[in-house]
């Protein structure tokens, strides 16, 4: 499936305005998930008729290969395939055959919901998938529906990491979004069921991503609240950072149970490494998961852009970047709120 034509791209890596590489890149594959999690697609906000991406919209496999091309070209060796909901996409296993082939790309993972990973995780495992990352806010059957929307079902995700693990894809990250009053009695159950599992459970405070979740800052658990609950029942010992850019500080249980992580992108944001892109469902390149606007991919591609003519776009949006929302946040009165929706770039 790889292409025989090596890619001539004639740009050096770009660096952003405060000397940050380009290295990842999220990619959406969907805007539609059949889950309605309050932190992201409150139900209330997106009515069943709600007009999604159609099919024209969106990037085809060959288009979002040969963009993932471009990137390579640029220095990108990691991609996550997200959503919405990525498992809704069809036939996903086809655009991770072409992604795994690419030159330069050494990590290929996916953020799932879970509801539809049993069915599917051998033919991504197959095709070359090479790490999944699971959300899971609950244990509790009540709780983790109402934080699907009325949607989840706590024993299908729970079925969902046995699948992945008997497809190859064990251990896994999973993932809870913690909402004080919702579910953060939940966490010690939480740490409780995945220590000594192998999976890496990581607690995420809730972001004020997009412009509908009625964010408000008495909804978060910083983290190093939870910590010190977890820490009190069972000792933790800090763990160095994974790579340069990577979302979670890590801790071990002190025990030998295992590892626990915890993304604090409200109470310790963590701009000042980030290098990653986020490419949506119709071809939208963003610099940042708080930004307003997107850079259009999918026109020049279609209007039959050469690789070359693709990389300067990238370089030039890369290279003028300046973002860091999450450092500015806790600075800035009043920040805009016209900004994309998680669903839109899956976070
Ligand atoms: P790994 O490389 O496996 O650690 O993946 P990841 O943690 O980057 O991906 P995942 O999809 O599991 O994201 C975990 C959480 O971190 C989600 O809530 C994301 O929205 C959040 N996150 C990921 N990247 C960024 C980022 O650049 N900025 C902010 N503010 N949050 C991010
Ligand atoms: N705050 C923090 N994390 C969020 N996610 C979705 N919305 C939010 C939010 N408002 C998480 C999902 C998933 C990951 C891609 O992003 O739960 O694990
Ligand atoms: Fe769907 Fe993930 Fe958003 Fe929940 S967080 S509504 S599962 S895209
Ligand atoms: Fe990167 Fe923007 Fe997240 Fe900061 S807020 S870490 S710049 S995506």
């Amino acid at each position: 499936m790889a292409s025989p034509i090596p890619l001539r791209i004639d740009i050096a890596p770009p660096r952003d305005r405060r000397a940050r590489a380009l290295t990842d890149l999220r990619i959406s594959v969907i805007d539609r998930c059949n889950f309605r999690c309050p932190y992201c697609m409150p139900e209330d906000a997106y009515p069943r008729d709600h007009e999604f991406l159609g099919k024209a919209q969106r990037l085809r496999f060959e288009e979002i290969e040969r963009i993932v091309r471009v990137f390579a070209g640029l220095g990108v060796s990691r991609l996550r395939l997200t959503g919405g909901e990525p498992l809704l996409r069809r036939e996903l296993p086809q655009l991770v055959a072409r992604l795994a082939a690419i030159d330069g790309i050494d990590e290929l993972a996916m953020t799932t919901n879970g509801s539809l990973l049993p069915a599917l995780a051998p033919g991504l495992r197959e095709a070359g998938l090479g790490r999944i990352t699971l959300s899971l806010d609950a244990l509790d059957a009540d709780i983790y529906r109402r934080l699907s929307g009325g949607r989840g079902d706590v024993a299908e995700a729970l079925a969902a990491i046995d699948a992945a693990c008997a497809a190859g894809f064990g251990p896994l990250k999973i993932n809870c979004v913690v909402m004080r009053g919702i579910n953060d009695e939940e966490v010690d159950k939480l740490a409780a069921h995945f220590r000594g599992s192998g999976h890496v459970l990581r607690f995420i405070e809730y972001m004020d991503v997009g412009t509908c979740n009625g964010w408000n800052d008495d909804l978060v658990v910083p983290s190093a609240q939870l910590r010190a609950r977890i820490a009190r029942r069972w000792p933790l010992v800090p763990l160095p950072r994974g790579r340069g850019s990577e979302v979670a500080e890590r801790w071990r249980y002190a025990d030998g149970g295992g590892e626990i992580g915890f993304i604090s992108s409200v109470s310790a944001p963590f701009c000042g490494d980030c290098t990653r892109a986020r490419l949506s469902a119709d071809g939208r390149l963003y610099t940042c998961l708080f930004a307003r606007q997107g850079h259009d991919l999918r026109g020049p591609l279609r209007a039959g852009a050469s690789d070359a003519e693709l990389a300067a776009i990238i370089a030039g949006a890369w290279s003028a970047r300046d973002d860091r929302y999450s450092e500015m946040r806790n600075r800035v009165s009043a920040m805009p709120r016209e900004r994309i929706e998680m669903y839109e770039i899956g976070g």
